[in-house]
């Protein structure tokens, strides 16, 4: 099979080095990358770079090999043309179909999917000009990904960012693999919980668990991806966040019921991937808890944490809103699920097997999605984001 034809599209930000680990994702995932950078893109990363790295010519003109007619087929040939950095330049010069340069041209031939990575200043992302370009961008069917929120040139913090380069390269690698599919979400707001809560006994201790949040982050990606807004409440995760999508970080299971019943007011579907504590400590200690030689330790006395699953379940925020809970199970895995989809009250639960080296931490999960209509969709053992694919395929199949 010929290898995926991919165009990087590169304009003149200071994030253009970011693009360079885009460009090694791409290229040592089997990708055939051709580089476009603007003539302001090399003000920041030569031309020799993105030939060493590409293996391939480097132009930023279009009288460049003339008889080759670059400015045609670039585009023509592409499976995907993806811009990162984007800046309010170019995303509006594609918006209003200018091609003054190689990159312009290529966007107006382009008849595969297109994502552009925008990274800017605030102020220059939050005009009116630059909004209604990208919706402009969007409504033609360009996947525009929501710059991150963090540091800016600078002293600068604010929105704006380029989003971690292995998350816009997981993004692209989406979009080439559903091709022309329609974004089934689209229009759609989803919330995810992810990650594990920690329920602290004094300023240095907590009662935790094990959950890393890479299925809840697959969730999340994988939604993005088919078109929605995410709204992920990450419980003590140490995961880039993923492309686009808002992350509420968040400590205890109080903490997460309130992120997550605050996002669920307007949302679509609501999928409880974390791992919640079903109890934490009655008290907290404001200062560390200290051992004394000759006592013997107090017990930790818990209360019950409210189980945000159930209520979610009970009072949906909008007729039709879809809830999905998870449930890790060390035995009689389908039995308990069964009767755990039934006690919390959820429209499907996604039951996998855990262990001392089962599903934390891991890459791969396998679990069976169990229907409050009687369904059961088995998933076979695999990446997470084949498990997230399933569960949206039946949250999309819900939501009609
Ligand atoms: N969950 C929740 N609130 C809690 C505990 C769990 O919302 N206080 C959610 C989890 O996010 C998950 C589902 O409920 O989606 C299953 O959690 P689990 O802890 O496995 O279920 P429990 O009801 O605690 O059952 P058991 O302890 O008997 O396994």
């Amino acid at each position: 099979m010929d290898k995926p034809k991919v165009v990087l599209g590169v304009s003149g930000g200071i994030a253009a080095y970011k693009a360079c680990e885009l460009l090694r994702r791409f290229t040592e995932s089997g990708h055939e990358v051709r580089v476009v950078p603007t003539a302001s893109a090399l003000h920041f990363v030569g031309a020799a770079t993105w030939s060493a790295l590409s293996g391939n010519p480097v132009a930023t003109e279009v009288w460049d090999d003339v008889h080759e007619v670059p400015h045609v087929r670039i585009g023509q040939h592409a499976d995907l043309v993806v811009v990162a950095p984007a800046t309010a330049d170019i995303l509006a010069k594609a918006a209003h179909g200018l091609a003054d340069d190689l990159l312009t041209n290529t966007l107006l031939t382009a008849r595969c999917p297109v994502v552009f990575a925008p990274a800017m200043h605030t102020e220059m992302w939050e005009h009116p000009a630059t909004q209604e370009n990208v919706a402009t961008l969007r409504r033609r069917g360009a996947v525009v990904v929501e710059p991150a929120v963090g540091r800016l040139t600078g002293v600068d913090t604010g929105k704006g960012r380029l989003p971690d380069p292995g998350e816009i390269f997981e993004v692209c690698r989406r979009v080439l693999a559903r091709g022309a599919e329609e974004p089934d979400l689209e229009g759609r707001h989803v919330v995810v919980s992810a990650g594990g809560t920690r329920e602290p006994l004094d300023p240095v201790r907590f009662l935790g668990n094990r959950s890393s949040g890479k299925q809840g982050y697959a969730l999340a990606r994988t939604a993005a991806a088919r078109g929605a807004r995410v709204t992920l409440v990450a419980a003590n995760t140490a995961l880039p966040d993923p492309a686009g999508v808002d992350v509420v970080p968040v400590g205890t299971a109080v903490e997460l019921r309130e992120a997550v019943l605050r996002a669920a007011a307007d949302a679509d579907a609501v999928v409880m991937a974390a791992a919640v504590a079903d109890f934490r400590p009655a008290a907290y200690a404001a200062g560390k808890i200290k051992k004394k030689d000759d006592q013997e330790p107090e017990p930790i006395v818990l209360v019950r944490n409210p189980d945000i699953l159930a209520e979610l379940s009970a009072h949906r925020a909008r007729p039709g809103q879809v809830v999905v809970g998870f449930a890790a199970e060390t035995d009689d895995v389908l039995a308990n699920g069964r009767a755990k989809l039934k006690r919390k009250g959820c429209d499907f639960l996604v039951v996998n097997e855990v262990g001392e080296s089962k599903t934390f931490g891991a890459e791969e999960n396998e679990a069976v999605v169990l229907g409050a209509d009687g369904g059961e969709t088995p998933v076979p053992h695999g990446p997470k984001e084949e498990l997230a694919e399933t569960v949206w395929d039946l949250v999309a199949e819900r939501l009609g």
